[in-house]
């Protein structure tokens, strides 16, 4: 190996190499933005770049002076790299600003109008219901739409070949739950078996459950379909049992409801005998409707509007509650129709349209109040 003198090596590689930092960061500098950077980037580190060439060659230099050479040409690659970065982030800060200008808002701009959500009447009629019934301690249970017939026919006194049934004409379903036919709900009466259930299975824990008092808003299904009939439609359930429950509680829960719910604090209510085979005795509830002007509370017709009456002892029994001790009453309302009744709507179909020009017409804003008799 000859002799070599470090410091003259290392003065003519800095030599070569000073030219080509300076050119490469000059460059670096006229990068206009990020796309020109990273352009400058291939041609300055890339493969073909004058560098890249540099540390190639560097395995083929003389063995004494490699480590001095190969150490700066190391060097300036570091120095390369680092001036890359610190454009990089110039740059970028740089568009971050202009962005940041061009999107600017102008927060003392008049609002734009916007196409506001609305409330829909169903959802409405829901809510008015909810709170009504919550001013008279009512709380609010739901149950599945996929209910088995047991829930939904059996433990409601209708047996497997009564009419009731079929004047129900239900979707039944290809399944079974456990061994019972599976069904869509075709009312909301089968969430009363339900809650029935677990106040009894809490009773017989030795605990004293609260009295049921409960509304029971949902779907619910049947296969019919006309101008005042919907496949699917809604309704809600109310059930109340406790020790000493009586049908005067039964009209004066009614009463009071529908005079709040179509604001009407004199509207007549008729209770006419009837027959459900889950009530006994059962009440149908009618209201004063004008039938000519459609007026609610005016004229001398009577309109029918929910089922009602006195839980029976079989469905009491069927829960496991003893009938000798508890008794209740429960009454079933289409939310639908008198969503429309009230609205004076002249028919059901557009509840489930989704058209939004009816929706636009007939929907709720979300901010205004419930306005109800006295304001509940
Ligand atoms: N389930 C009945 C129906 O869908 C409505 C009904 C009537 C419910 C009387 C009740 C009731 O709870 O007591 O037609």
């Amino acid at each position: 190996m000859s002799e070599i003198d470090p410091a003259a090596v290392e003065a003519d590689e800095f030599s070569k190499l000073a030219p080509l930092q300076a050119a490469v960061l000059s460059k670096l500098n006229e990068a206009a933005d990020l796309a020109a950077l990273e352009t400058c980037r291939v041609e300055v580190l890339g493969k073909a770049s004058e560098l890249a060439g540099l540390l190639k060659d560097v395995g083929r230099l003389p063995p004494a002076e490699r480590p001095i050479r190969a150490a700066l040409r190391n060097a300036l690659k570091e120095t390369i790299s680092s001036a890359l970065e610190t454009r990089r982030g110039g740059l970028e800060e740089a568009a971050l600003t202009v962005r940041l200008s061009a999107e600017r808002m102008d927060i003392s701009a008049p609002v734009r109008p916007e196409p506001a959500g609305l409330i829909h009447p169903i959802s409405r009629t829901m809510e008015e219901i909810a709170a009504i019934f919550g001013a008279m301690g009512f709380s609010v249970k739901e149950g599945p739409d996929v209910e088995d017939d047991w829930f939904a026919f059996g433990a409601l006194n209708i047996p497997g070949h009564h009419p009731a049934r079929a004047m129900m004409d239900t979707f039944y379903l290809n399944a079974k739950i456990g061994e019972r036919r599976a069904l869509l709900r075709p009312h909301t009466s089968s969430v009363q078996i339900r809650t029935m259930l677990e106040w009894a299975k809490a009773e017989a824990t030795g605990a004293t459950p609260e009295p049921i008092r409960i509304i029971v808003p949902g779907r619910t299904f049947r296969s019919d379909h006309d101008a005042t009939h919907s496949p699917m439609f809604h309704q809600v359930e109310g059930l109340v049992i406790g020790r000493d429950i009586t049908l005067a509680h039964l009209k004066g829960c009614l009463i009071d409801f529908l005079r709040a719910f179509f604001n009407v604090p004199d509207l007549p209510v008729r209770f006419r005998a009837s027959y459900f085979p889950f009530t006994e005795p059962s009440l149908e509830v009618d209201i004063g409707r004008d039938r000519k002007s459609g007026e609610i509370g005016a004229g001398s017709d009577w309109l029918e509007i929910l089922g009602s009456g006195m839980v029976h002892p079989n469905v009491l029994a069927n829960c496991g509650i003893d009938p000798r001790e508890y008794q209740g009453f429960a009454f079933g309302v289409g939310i639908d129709r008198i969503t429309i009744l009230k609205h004076g709507m002249a028919d059901m179909r557009p509840l489930f349209e989704n058209d939004v020009r009816w929706l636009r017409h007939y929907g709720f804003s979300p901010l205004a109040p419930a306005n109800l008799h006295e304001g509940i």
